[in-house]
């Protein structure tokens, strides 16, 4: 039966990928409000036909389906597993059941994981970085990618099509909703959700995707499947620019000033903050209510602007709560490129204003002088504090964008 979800890709690969528009939160913690795709590639060699990566368990009837359209009555010889998360495996012990002659292809590590997992520990094929395997009448040469995005990923490419099977890197958030190819699809539609994918699931091993692209820049890549997102067939140079400034960490001129309040006045320090740093030049401010803004998108933003601003009262003698996971993420992320300033308040014996203090000790970031801390309600001398502080930020900024302030 014609299965029209099922995108030929050229005359020997196609996309078999399905829609997650059901999953609210990735990994359990990222909200997806454009839900997920998870992508999968058949790759026809003739004699042999290789699936590349699999799809969310729940989803495994629709891609059995897939499948099935266009393998029709042939039988499956190799799937590929360049990464082992769940959200690319879970289905994989259900494939094999209908497949009992698949062979899997994966590395050392893989292996582990196959077994940890899901108890698969037969036809298993291990390949070295590096190594070429034949699919019938093509390849695939396998590269190992360590934490891109965990230990095992490895990427495989296709030398006679340039293609490059990249797993999780070079994907994003949100669903295919029709178009799949990079040509098809308008790149601003899904550009904020690429970003938020990568700093929240890939952004702390920055230093291995810079490795990972290094490894992989003498390949002819014309091509780019990777695991979630769009299919790069166009323009893959976009793509692997974005990701090159991402894990570059190449900050832009702006502030993202995070606050949390309980009354008011917390908030309160964080609006003369702001217009402080207006009123030196400033214009690309964003301030945020963390009871308010999602965590995910915090860590995109933070991601993107030079200056960060961090406030928040005082809550059972550390940092208000919501503000506590922020700088725990933050804290792992292992950012770089960004100047930091925090505030804090407090009603009687304080103790945010430490935690920060110690967060911008191991932060390595370049950390303003003045750090507000009122208690109560705000006085004359605490209103002073919160202009330097601003003046101090806006300072920073014209030193390291002077080029944006002639
Ligand atoms: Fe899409 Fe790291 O899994």
């Amino acid at each position: 039966m014609k299965n029209p979800l099922t995108v030929k890709i050229n005359d020997h690969l196609t996309y078999i990928g399905v829609n997650d528009r059901y999953t609210h939160l990735f990994e359990g913690m990222w909200p997806l409000p454009d839900g997920v795709s998870y992508n999968s590639y058949l790759l026809d060699g003739g004699d042999e036909v290789c699936l590349l990566d699999c799809v969310k368990i729940p989803s495994i009837d629709e891609f059995l389906s897939n499948i099935r359209a266009v393998l029709g009555d042939r039988d499956l010889d190799y799937v590929v597993v360049n990464h082992m998360e769940p959200d690319h495996t879970s289905s994989l012990p259900v494939l094999v059941e209908r497949f009992p002659n698949i062979k899997i292809i994966g590395n050392k590590k893989t292996k582990e994981f196959l077994n940890n997992y899901y108890d698969l520990t037969e036809n298993i094929i291990v390949v070295k970085d590096g190594e070429e395997v034949k699919i019938g009448n093509t390849s695939l040469t396998f590269y190992t990618t360590p934490m891109v995005h965990w230990p095992e990923s490895m990427v495989a490419y296709e030398k006679s099509e340039g293609i490059l099977f990249s797993q999780d890197a070079f994907g994003g958030y949100g669903t295919l909703d029709g178009p799949i190819f990079d040509d098809e699809i308008n790149f601003d539609f899904y550009k904020d959700e690429i970003i938020r994918y990568y700093t929240n699931i890939v952004g702390k091993y920055s230093v291995q995707v810079v490795r990972a692209l290094d490894k992989l820049k003498d390949l002819d890549i014309k091509m780019i499947c990777p695991d979630h997102g769009m299919v790069w067939r166009k323009n893959p140079s976009v793509i692997v620019d974005l990701y090159a400034k991402l894990s570059k960490q190449e900050t832009e001129n702006g502030v993202l000033l995070v606050y949390g309040s309980m009354y008011g006045h917390t908030e309160k320090m964080a609006e003369m903050i702001a217009r402080s740093m207006a009123d030196e030049g400033i214009s690309n401010i964003r301030i945020r209510n963390i009871s308010e803004y999602p965590l995910s998108n915090l860590i995109a933003e933070a991601w993107r602007y030079r200056g960060i601003i961090l406030g928040c009262p005082t809550y059972n003698v550390g940092l208000f709560p919501p503000m506590h996971h922020l700088v725990w993420d933050l804290g792992k992320q292992k950012m770089k490129n960004h100047t930091f300033g925090y505030f804090s308040s407090y009603s009687w014996g304080g103790g945010a204003e430490k935690e920060f203090a110690a967060f911008a000790e191991k932060s390595k970031w370049e950390i303003l002088e003045t750090k507000p801390n009122v208690k109560g309600a705000l006085k004359e001398e605490d209103i002073e504090d919160c202009i330097q502080l601003g003046k101090e930020m806006a300072a920073a900024l014209k030193e390291h964008y002077p080029e944006e302030y002639k």
